[in-house]
């Protein structure tokens, strides 16, 4: 999609040669300097009980007098906030999707300026309304629209200014998005741990990152046989993906992200009910999010270090699969007693967070669709985040804001951990049904030897009903973490307390 800016007088917008006339309207009255053609239509609406400048009221008008493009759409956000206008444009969109606008021009008023951010937004909520997946649809048809120009106040040069830099961000978080959506609305038979690999190198590839793949061998000799135990009910090779982005000098702590990518999850011996069971292709969630995110990174290339990490297989049952009672020895030496064959992300992501640690890493981020009781904690809103220092919890919470890609804190008191403990081995895969996401976080956190942080996207990474599909969050999130690290002075590996404490027991 081509975006453009375009330097316009707000009073004469009805002028701009266009196929659609966006017009998204902040606060509860027109506001002054409104085009005159634009403000007669809007006014004509309201008098007709048709519009109103209440946040989420849209109206479509066609050949509207005295405006040049021949359809106007006139969308109300309420607030002036960057939230509120992306909603509104959002709901524009809406209005001439699937329709015969190719392009469409989009003007912001009754706002405080156009900023950066808004600009971004603009981008991401675009190629969101445009995105269609096609792979296994050849017949989904294509988005008609493909360009898009930003009107921008003349008589505001920094406006112009901030709007290409928000394009050209919003154009790499969306390029990271969509290939985070495709990846996992790609199909357990085709989107396998070998295919996910194939993608990171195709990435590597393309922007210069040493991308290495580790096969059921290597990952034997490294000792993760946590990980192992769950790939082993399948006929599907795992995969362990590691990914380097260097865009600082070496001696810099690199960022690590981990990403579960499991691509089905059935449960195992412990298999789900059927009802709703393909959704569990998007169980590679967190997979497809940090490898958008590495995507995104290639194209904006920040100064920072960078890992990512995908350990890649499928859930099964099988006469070889792991069984409830099984205990293992993960490569950190804790034992493992499963529980729960359903409670897999756990048990893979355990021997990545002990593998990270080779990379004495300023933090390490995991992402994972962890936990159905993270769905009935959040819903589909806020991703769960669990962080074992606040600066590291403030960080990912204003990256979720900045991003519209919310999260929010969750609790790690030690008395959660309670429940994971068992006669058989030094920790169980489960606790009760009480606070499901809290206690898998705190399973994991007894591998997390570092400053780590842990987002549940259960409820965020894909869409249930009607709207099937993946969301390609946190990548937004993640992109805007990602920026405000490397805009830090270069932050130290730092030994969490807590890990030393459990390291010394
Ligand atoms: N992938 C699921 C979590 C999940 C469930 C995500 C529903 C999105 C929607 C995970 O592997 C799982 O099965 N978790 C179990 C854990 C339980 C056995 C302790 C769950 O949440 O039911
Ligand atoms: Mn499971
Ligand atoms: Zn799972």
């Amino acid at each position: 999609m081509d975006f453009r800016t375009l330097a316009a007088s707000f009073d004469a917008v009805a002028s701009v040669a266009a196929d659609a006339l966006l017009v998204v309207i902040a606060g509860n009255a027109l506001p002054k300097n409104l085009d005159k053609a634009v403000a007669a239509a809007a006014q004509d609406g309201i008098k007709l009980g048709d519009f109103d400048l209440k946040a989420g009221q849209v109206l479509t008008v066609l050949r509207a007098p005295g405006v040049k493009a021949p359809r106007l759409v006139l969308a109300a956000s309420g607030a002036g906030t960057v939230k509120a206008a992306r909603a509104a444009l959002a709901g524009a969109l809406a209005q001439i999707k699937g329709r015969g606008a190719a392009h469409a021009a989009v003007v912001f008023v009754g706002f405080d300026g156009l900023s950066a951010a808004l600009a971004e937004h603009v981008v991401l909520a675009a190629r969101d309304a445009s995105y269609v997946y096609r792979h296994t649809k050849a017949s989904a048809p294509v988005a008609k629209l493909t360009k898009l120009t930003l009107l921008t106040d003349k008589g505001d040069l920094d406006a112009g200014k901030a709007a290409k830099a928000g394009i050209t961000l919003g154009g790499a978080i969306a390029n990271g998005i969509e290939v985070a959506r495709e990846c996992a609305n790609l199909p357990g038979n085709i989107a396998t741990p070998t295919y996910l690999a194939e993608q990171v190198k195709q990435i590597g590839k393309t922007y210069g990152f040493k991308v290495e793949v580790l096969d059921r061998k290597a990952v034997e000799k490294l000792g993760m046989n946590s990980f192992i135990s769950v790939a082993q009910g399948s006929e599907e090779p795992l995969r362990f993906i590691v990914a380097r982005y260097d865009g600082a000098a070496k001696t810099e702590a690199p960022v690590v992200l981990v990403g579960k990518g499991i691509t089905f999850d059935s449960g195992g011996i412990s298999i789900k009910p059927g009802a709703g069971m393909d959704e569990m292709k998007f169980d590679m969630g967190g997979a497809a999010s940090v490898i958008g995110t590495l995507r995104a990174v290639g194209e904006i290339k920040p100064k920072l270090n960078l890992v990512v990490l995908v350990p890649s297989c499928e859930n099964m049952p099988s006469g070889k699969a792991v069984k409830p009672g099984d205990v293992v020895t993960a490569m950190s030496g804790l034992t493992i007693e499963n529980l729960n064959t359903d409670a897999e992300g756990r048990l893979i992501l355990c021997d990545a967070l002990t593998y990270a640690e080779r990379f004495k890493p300023a933090v390490v981020v995991d992402v994972a669709t962890l936990t159905g009781a993270c769905v009935i904690a959040l819903g589909g809103v806020r991703s769960g985040m669990y962080a074992t220092d606040d600066a590291l919890a403030t960080s990912l919470l204003s990256a979720g804001d900045a991003a519209l890609d919310p999260c929010w804190r969750m609790p790690l008191d030690d008395e959660y951990e309670e429940g994971l403990k068992t006669n058989f081995a030094d920790l169980a895969n489960v606790a009760g049904r009480e606070g499901g996401s809290i206690t898998a976080a705190k399973f994991l956190q007894r591998f997390a030897k570092y400053r780590w942080a842990h987002l549940d996207i259960a409820g965020t990474a894909w869409k249930s009903g009607s709207a099937k599909g993946a969301t390609g969050r946190p990548v937004g999130l993640l992109t805007h973490f990602l920026l405000e690290q490397a805009a830090k002075p270069a932050a130290k590996p730092v030994k969490a307390a807590r890990a030393a404490k459990v390291a010394k027991a």
